[in-house]
């Protein structure tokens, strides 16, 4: 194995993010505008490319990846891919292999993905109401969603729901949400939404619901006890009281925790971005279409981790947006 990847803030990174596709099946308000200009194919690393990069990764340290999109189960062939990094995880050099999914498809797939060795899975659900769902995700249906939670859960996968707050919108469904979890024996996740992409007029601070006032809404009906446990993610978990059930906050704006951050990100055209609130970024595909997995790959992977900032400028203190990406959150995969 070669030597591990540490950033110049000391913090080793061990969690890789792949974007494999930019493109999705549902166009969520806060993630996408509604016409979107997707990449051309010719752009995207093919298949086998996305498995000598990640596994250069994984030699050079990185023991999480998750696959990310878009929507990462519409990119054709994806299985495959999935397929391939299993013998990573039979050898013992990456530790979990995982993706956060809209659940579209996970009717289809999911017997797939835990035959390849995923065993916790990630999904994007904001609401239970039908015509909300609709709203948000302008082209989704909640029950395609929810037979996929259904054949996930059938085939064995741990499922943790990831809801992003949004006032005005999920504030009435914060016990709700937490009930269908309970009743499913699901984790949740409540993420604060970020200034990613200029989506035409979407007002980001009118959507801000901080999770200090989220938690202290839940604090009313239930006992929150804070856990020391992590799953290497950004997430801080409590668990309540009155039910056991586990309940996680991304908090990029009322609380940062960039100080522990472990990860990069790797688009589908293989730029990795060293922070998801920052422009750092370098291109790796031209070192991996020319060499493969190679010194030159290796040394263009080192030269971008040094480039890993401290952290992220997210802000709406001020009553303006600080730190807005241009960006889309789907470019990056979240
Ligand atoms: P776990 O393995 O379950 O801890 O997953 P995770 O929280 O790392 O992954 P997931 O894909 O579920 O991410 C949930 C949300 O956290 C997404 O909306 C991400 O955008 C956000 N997130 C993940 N990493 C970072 C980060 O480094 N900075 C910021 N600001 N947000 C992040
Ligand atoms: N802020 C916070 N979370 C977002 N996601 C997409 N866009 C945003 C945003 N602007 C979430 C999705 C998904 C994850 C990958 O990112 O809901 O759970
Ligand atoms: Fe698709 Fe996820 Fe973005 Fe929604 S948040 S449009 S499901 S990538």
């Amino acid at each position: 194995m070669d030597s591990p990847l540490i950033d110049p803030f000391q913090r080793a990174i061990t969690y890789l993010r792949v974007s494999v596709t930019d493109r999705c099946d549902f166009r969520c308000v806060y993630c996408m505008s509604e016409n979107m200009t997707f990449l051309p194919k010719r752009d995207l690393l093919t298949l086998e490319e996305l498995d000598t990069v990640c596994t250069t990764f994984i030699d050079m340290g990185v023991k999480k990846l998750r696959i990310t999109g878009g929507e990462p189960l519409v990119r054709k062939g994806i299985m495959g891919f999935f397929e391939g990094m299993t013998r990573h995880l039979e050898s013992g050099a990456l530790n979990e292999l995982t993706v956060t999914t809209n659940g579209s498809q996970l009717e289809r797939f999911a017997p797939q993905l835990v035959a390849a060795g995923v065993k916790r899975i990630n999904v994007s659900l904001d609401t239970l109401d039908e015509e909300k769902f609709a709203r948000v995700t302008r082209w989704g249906r909640l029950p395609q969603v929810l037979r996929g939670l259904d054949a996930a859960q059938a085939a064995g996968l741990r499922v943790k729901l990831n809801v992003v707050a949004l006032k005005g919108f999920n504030e009435d469904e914060l016990f709700s949400l937490v009930e269908f979890c309970k009743s499913r024996d699901m984790d949740i996740t409540f993420i604060e939404v970020m200034p990613m992409g200029d989506l035409g007029g979407e007002d980001r601070i009118g959507q801000y619901w901080s999770l200090k006032e989220l938690r202290a809404r839940l604090a009313e009906q239930y006992t929150l006890i804070d856990l020391a446990e992590r799953s290497g993610g950004p997430a801080r978990y409590v668990a309540l009281q009155e039910t056991g059930q586990k309940v996680g906050f991304i908090t990029p704006l009322s609380h940062n925790f960039c100080e522990s951050c472990n990860r990069v990100r790797m688009t589908c055209t293989g730029e990795l971005f060293m922070c998801l609130g920052q422009e750092d970024r370098a291109d790796l595909r031209e070192a991996l279409r020319t060499h493969g997995d190679s010194p030159e790959l290796r040394a263009a992977i080192r030269a971008a981790i040094n480039l890993k900032p401290e952290g992220h400028d997210f802000d709406y203190s001020r009553q303006e947006i600080g730190g807005q990406m241009s960006r889309h959150m789907s470019h990056t995969g979240g």
